[in-house]
């Protein structure tokens, strides 16, 4: 690999979770010079603060891939700066660079709610995103504090709902974890695999007596009691041993309406209605029955998936980046990544979404790395079409580390990943422990400080 970029062009990619980082490493292949700037000062996105913080051995399965990716002599990284326009560096900061293009693959960072009253200010309700980011160490979530109660509800089934509810059960050992989905059980989002992890603590009787009481509503749509229970414990077979007393209960086909308080202005009990199911298309959606109960509660966490996150300054709708509608002009099936600003009724030259910040919330590592390819694909096609950049092929990065000290903010570089890392390593090892992670971006900057070169 030749150490100069073999193409005149730069791109910047913000955003370094897999979609970014599997983006940049296409768009290097290629010869483009990749400014890859991060919101946190490690790269992996949710990666490393996503996926479950026992997953030792998948993490740093993809940390290797990861470093090698950093490694690549036309990949430029600078953890510890968030871009947009409520942000240190702004849409125009960036812009002005002088990149040729700019691909946005910063996640799904907004916090999707539902808009219920009493869902504002009330203690005791938490997005599953920040109890994600918490038990992962990132700062600044590392640092604050949770106050989780013995009765938790969760609304919404899927993997991140497992993943929360492991936590429950084996680090909180809260007595009791209700799920609350709109759905019935045939409509659940989370795998086999991963509810292995807490199926031992499901509670059977009430599974039972659950699917008795939604009996007349799955009859309507040809579903069975029996069947869907077989197949809800299936994962039982190779279930892991469970260490917790905390039972784990479903309420199936309720669609949340209130959150109740008591005089501490503290989660009491959330209100819902239950559903039925009415064919739509391909899929079954919730209908409301006007029927309301109230599932007592001291604590509630939102696990409903997340959206992208307004305040970067993108054109904006129902939760994600606007991006062209028009189909592709050769393949009228594939999915657009160009962003378009529907007040000037035209694509945002050169700007360029991929990963969760195209789409919120979907998928696996595997999905969004294909998606960032795939992204990065759509640039070159498009730096294809443009004449060479009339500045030299550095100027883009010089003007982006004028741009930072001009704003005081320190280059958190490839190096110091690699220092991070090795003082993370030494630190792990002197406690004993699998991994070690500082919890706060100044116990970084110490530890990268007071350790040796690598
Ligand atoms: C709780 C949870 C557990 C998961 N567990 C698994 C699992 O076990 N296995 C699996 O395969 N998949 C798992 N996933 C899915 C996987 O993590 C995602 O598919 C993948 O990380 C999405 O990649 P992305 O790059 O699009 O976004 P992200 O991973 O979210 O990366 C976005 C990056 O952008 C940066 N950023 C954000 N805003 C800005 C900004 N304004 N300026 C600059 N940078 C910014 C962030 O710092 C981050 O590094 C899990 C997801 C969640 C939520
Ligand atoms: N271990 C792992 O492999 C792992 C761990 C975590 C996450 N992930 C992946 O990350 C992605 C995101 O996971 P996720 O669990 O956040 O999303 P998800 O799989 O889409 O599940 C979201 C759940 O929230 C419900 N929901 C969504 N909007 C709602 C609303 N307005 N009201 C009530 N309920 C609502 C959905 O119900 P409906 O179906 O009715 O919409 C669904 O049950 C998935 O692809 C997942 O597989 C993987």
């Amino acid at each position: 690999m030749s150490e100069a970029p073999s193409t005149p062009y730069t791109v910047a990619v913000v955003g370094a979770g897999p979609a970014g980082l599997y983006a940049a490493r296409k768009l290097a292949q290629a010869g483009v010079q990749v400014l890859l700037i991060n919101r946190d000062l490690k790269p992996g996105g949710l990666a490393e603060y996503g996926i479950y913080y026992t997953k030792h051995k998948m993490k740093e399965g993809l940390r290797k891939q990861f470093r090698k990716i950093l490694d690549l002599p036309e990949v430029q990284y600078f953890g510890g700066v968030e871009v947009g326009d409520a942000y240190s560096v702004t849409l125009t900061d960036l812009y002005d660079l002088g990149c040729s293009a700019v691909l946005f693959t910063v996640g799904a960072q907004g916090t999707k709610m539902l808009g219920l009253p009493g869902e504002v200010g009330t203690e005791g309700i938490f997005h599953a995103k920040d109890l994600v980011y918490y038990c992962n160490q990132l700062p600044p979530f590392a640092n604050q504090h949770f106050e989780i109660g013995k009765r938790v509800g969760i609304i919404g089934m899927g993997n991140v709902m497992i993943d929360i509810a492991r936590w429950l059960i084996f680090d909180k050992k809260v007595e009791e974890v209700i799920v609350i989905a709109r759905r019935g059980p045939a409509e659940r989002a989370y795998t086999d695999k991963e509810m292995r992890e807490v199926v031992k603590n499901l509670d059977q009787e009430a599974l039972h007596a659950e699917l008795e009481r939604i009996e007349p509503a799955l009859k309507e749509v040809g579903q069975e009691t029996e069947a869907l229970f077989a197949e809800m414990m299936k994962p039982l077979e190779k279930a892991k041993a469970a260490d917790s007393p905390t039972r784990l209960s479903f309420r199936f086909l309720s669609s949340s309406k209130r959150v109740l308080t008591d005089e501490a202005n503290r989660v009491s009990g959330l209100e819902v209605e239950s559903n039925r199911l009415v064919p739509k298309g391909d899929t079954l959606r919730p209908q409301g029955t006007g029927e309301v109960s109230v599932i007592p509660m001291d604590t509630l966490i939102y696990a409903i998936g997340d959206q992208v996150d307004e305040k970067v300054g993108l054109p904006f709708a129902w939760g994600k980046y606007i991006v062209l509608s028009d189909p592709h002009p050769t393949a009228p099936e594939r999915a657009r990544y160009e962003v378009y600003d529907p007040n000037k009724e035209q694509v945002l030259e050169g700007v360029f979404v991929g990963g969760w910040a195209r789409v919120a919330s979907d998928g696996l590592v595997g999905k969004a790395r294909a998606d960032g390819e795939t992204a990065a694909s759509e640039v070159l096609a498009y730096l294809e079409s443009q004449t060479s950049p009339s500045h030299a092929h550095d100027e883009p990065l010089q003007r982006w580390k004028r741009l930072l000290a001009s704003k005081e903010i320190r280059q958190f570089t490839k190096k110091h990943v690699q220092r991070l890392e090795a003082a993370e390593q030494a630190e792990a090892q002197k406690l004993g422990q699998d991994f070690f992670k500082f919890n706060s971006n100044q116990k970084m900057w110490d530890a990268i400080e007071s350790s040796p070169e690598v």
